[in-house]
């Protein structure tokens, strides 16, 4: 695997690599990565002749300056699990690299990105879409990979695709999670071992609303979820939403759509982590 940490040295290896007339996937990754993020690297592997996995903590879609400096940063061993699973090149460039000058584009996909984290993020999506955009620009891959972890980041991303025409097929893939049921993120590593052991009633309770979501209705299936978690100590929910899977506007009535995911945020423990995770229930 080769360390690239300038667009120029990345341009003028994938410029050969597509003269040679191979396939090109891109897994966009802010590092301190885990085997969720592996599974996205070993399906572009397996799916493209080259991958290019980003490493990037992008500074514009933070919008809690605190958030940002605790946010852990282990290039180096980012790169041994990268070289592990086979991608052909880690792209870790700097924020100069990457921002020469502030990036004053805006992005604006209502609902889709101003509901739930874009509502409590204020700026988030649209520094996801800055850099998403840009990454996508600088690699022109031929697919990009995604985590249904962060299951509203896929609907933003699938509209700015459209919006700017990118000719790049987005493929979303499952979550990853621990034997607990909690998803695997990078911010998980800031949890103690009881907070770890606390948060994966996220999940569970989210499993258990599906197994009730037949016989109740939207309105008590989400109050069973909110009061569950909360009744927990040490975890806060910020909001549940259930929501139409596409276009993430609410739903009140589960025959209103086809596809319906309940999407949620929890703070856990004191310091508090912010942890996110959905469930399907159709
Ligand atoms: P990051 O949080 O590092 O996540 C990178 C990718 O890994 C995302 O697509 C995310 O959904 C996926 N991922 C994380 N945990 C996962 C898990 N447990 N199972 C499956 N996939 C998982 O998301 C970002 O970075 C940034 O917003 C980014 C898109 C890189 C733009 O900066």
């Amino acid at each position: 695997m080769i360390l690239i940490h300038t667009k120029k040295e990345l341009g003028d290896f994938l410029a050969d690599q597509r003269r040679l007339g191979k396939s090109v996937g891109l897994v966009p990754t802010m590092g301190a990565l885990h085997i969720g993020h592996a599974s996205l690297v070993n399906r572009s592997v397996a799916e493209n002749d080259i991958t290019v996995v980003s490493v990037f903590l992008n500074p514009t879609q933070f919008n809690d300056p605190n958030d940002l400096e605790k946010y852990p940063r282990t290039l180096e061993a980012d790169c041994r699990l990268l070289e592990e699973c086979g991608a052909t090149v880690c792209f870790a460039p700097s924020v100069q690299e990457v921002y020469p000058e502030p990036d004053t584009r805006t992005f604006s996909y209502p609902p889709t990105d101003s509901v739930m984290e874009g509502a409590f993020r204020p700026g988030h999506f649209n520094g996801v879409c800055q850099v998403v955009s840009k990454l996508f620009m600088m690699a022109e891959p031929d697919r990009a990979y995604f985590g249904e972890k962060d299951f509203q980041q896929i609907a933003v991303i699938r509209r700015m695709v459209e919006d700017l025409k990118f000719k790049i097929e987005i493929v979303p893939c499952p979550v990853i999670r621990e034997e607990s049921g909690l998803a695997f993120s990078s911010r998980n590593t800031l949890l103690s071992e009881d907070e770890r052991r606390i948060a994966a009633n996220i999940y569970q309770t989210l499993k258990a609303s599906k197994l009730m979501a037949g016989k109740a209705t939207v309105q008590q299936t989400h109050a069973y979820v909110v009061e569950h978690i909360e009744a927990i100590e040490g975890l806060r929910v910020e909001y549940y939403s259930i929501v139409d899977g596409r276009t993430l506007a609410d739903v009140d009535d589960w025959s209103q759509s086809e596809d319906i995911v309940g999407c949620i945020t929890v703070f856990c423990g004191s310091q508090p982590i912010r942890l996110i995770d959905h469930i399907r229930y159709k």
